[in-house]
């Protein structure tokens, strides 16, 4: 019986930290992608549209499915319309390439947050 406890005891710490272990590596994906963000605001204001295609890409694998948090401002929408989602990091990806102003890139950005992003601050 005493084993028994212990035993289930001891199961319970490791989930815990299997847990906490998870919750670390969301909170990290999160505070990537937040970065890449701004990076991308950061080119277009640099006056560097090109720059956008590559932190485009990344940014498609910076949302594993549920990754959202208190600091994050990422709905759940985005994983229950998640073609829609990716279809429109592609789309400013090739958009970039193509050699689209910031104006036009822009345009992207904001359908995107407007759908997919709610301000917290
Ligand atoms: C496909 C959707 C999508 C596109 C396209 C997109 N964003 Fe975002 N953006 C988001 C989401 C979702 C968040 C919230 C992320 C979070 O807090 O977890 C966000 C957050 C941000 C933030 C805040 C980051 C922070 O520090 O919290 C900035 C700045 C930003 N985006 C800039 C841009 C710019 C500039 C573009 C266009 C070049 C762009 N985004 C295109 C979805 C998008």
């Amino acid at each position: 019986m005493k084993f028994k406890l212990i035993a289930v005891a001891a199961t319970s710490i490791a989930l815990a930290m299997g847990g906490v272990a998870g919750l670390n590596a969301q909170e990290d994906v999160i505070a990537e992608r937040q970065q890449a963000m701004k990076d991308m605001g950061a080119a277009l204001k640099a006056g560097n549209p090109g720059d956008v295609a590559p932190l485009a890409a990344k940014l498609k694998m910076l949302f594993p499915e549920g990754s959202t948090s208190a600091d994050s401002e990422a709905t759940p929408l985005i994983w229950e319309e998640w073609d829609q989602f990716v279809a429109l990091f592609d789309k400013l990806e090739a958009d970039s390439l193509a050699g689209a102003g910031a104006r036009e890139l822009g345009g992207t950005c904001k359908e995107c947050h407007d759908k997919y992003r709610e301000k917290k601050s």
